[in-house]
């Protein structure tokens, strides 16, 4: 008996073709694509279409090249490993003017897409008068150069619906975008759209767009609540085990440091398998797992071990769920557990077992 992590590939497919919707979407992969495998979902992102990816780490995007020697990767952060980045023709973000200036030299040849700062203030070109500059100065310059080939933008607020922040960033870099092209720039990929934005434009890329940029959803999880949990599927199962079914009497303190006080007598706690140790979150057993398909409370969290409250109808060797379909990752994201990505990165796939079935 050992506490599992696993994923059913063909749910797995199905959602990725359905999340796609026919669009043209780069897929990002970044974090060992939030944990899933790199090269598992690279597999299975080609399956369903899906030719470009982006990841934030050169490793990453070296380690795509392999496993897709025709696709078209994109490199959300800058790196100075030039040479890397030609041999293995990787595009990459271009994040500053200063950026420009120190490197342009070394980047002839490479495919640079502009960054649009916006909202989110991690990376980018502050305002729309910054990027001319550099088209401007890229226009003039008749050494080896780099390639201009995209434009870009994230969306930070995408997934807040209570403040008028999406709308903002939307039409700030809308902006940015309309003016470019209207003065009669070009650009092979322009791409601003993360799961949330995607989903609020009718699962659509934004006009002019050549792709959008999709994460979380690909893997499963919904980026807000008002999604129907049919639109947005989850391949991930994440389930341990009853070990062993102990009674504890009033007043009896259980788990590490007084963590449950039992409020009655003959109260029945089934100790399982998992815990803190393989990625359980400490807030995410503030809640309940599934055992024999009903909802029971989880009581204690310890690095290998969870105490779960249980009835008489559960038993030792009973499987005990913490994600399925049924229990999913956005749902507990939704109450406040951690960002989808965060549950999801937190799993120790070096202790539990990891099957894709
Ligand atoms: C720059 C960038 N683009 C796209 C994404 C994908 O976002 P999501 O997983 O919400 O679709 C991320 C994720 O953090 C990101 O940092």
């Amino acid at each position: 008996m050992t506490a599992t992590w696993s994923v059913n590939t063909d749910i797995f497919q199905q959602n990725a073709v359905k999340v796609k919707n026919n669009q043209p979407i780069m897929a990002v992969v970044k974090n060992n694509a939030y944990h899933y495998g790199l090269a598992f979902a690279v597999d299975q992102f080609l399956q369903a279409g899906i030719t470009t990816f982006s990841t934030t780490s050169l490793r990453e995007a070296i380690q795509i090249r392999q496993l897709a020697p025709d696709a078209t990767i994109f490199l959300m952060n800058a790196v100075y490993d030039f040479d890397a980045i030609r041999d293995n023709d990787i595009q990459m973000t271009l994040p500053s003017l200063s950026y420009y200036y120190e490197n342009k030299h070394h980047l002839a040849g490479i495919r640079v897409h502009l960054e649009f700062e916006n909202l989110l203030h991690r990376s980018g070109f502050k305002t729309l008068a910054e990027i001319k500059e550099v088209l401007t100065d890229h226009s003039k310059n008749s050494e080896p150069k780099m390639i201009i080939s995209g434009i870009w933008t994230h969306f930070g607020y995408a997934d807040e619906f209570d403040v008028p922040d999406y709308d903002i960033e939307r039409k700030q870099w809308l902006n940015v975008l309309n003016t470019l092209l209207d003065e009669g720039h070009h650009f092979d990929m322009i791409h601003a759209q993360n799961s949330a934005s995607f989903y609020r434009e009718g699962q659509v890329v934004l006009p002019y767009h050549t792709h959008a940029r999709v994460g979380i959803a690909l893997y499963g999880s919904r980026p807000y609540s008002s999604l129907n949990e049919d639109d947005i599927i989850q391949s991930l199962k994440v389930k341990a085990n009853v070990i062993q079914v102990r009674e504890v009497q009033q007043g009896d303190y259980c788990g590490y440091s007084f963590a449950f006080e039992a409020t009655r007598n003959h109260t029945k706690l089934a100790v399982v398998d998992i815990g803190y140790g393989d990625g359980i979150l400490r807030s995410r057993a503030q809640h309940e797992a599934i055992i024999n398909n009903k909802r029971y409370p989880i009581r204690a969290l310890m690095m290998s071990h969870m105490f779960v409250e249980v009835d008489d109808s559960v038993q030792a060797q009973d499987e005990v769920i913490l994600y399925n379909n049924y229990m999913r990752i956005d749902e507990f994201t939704f109450k406040g557990v951690g960002a989808n990505s965060e549950q999801l990165s937190a799993m120790n796939h070096d202790s539990l077992q990891k099957e894709y079935c």
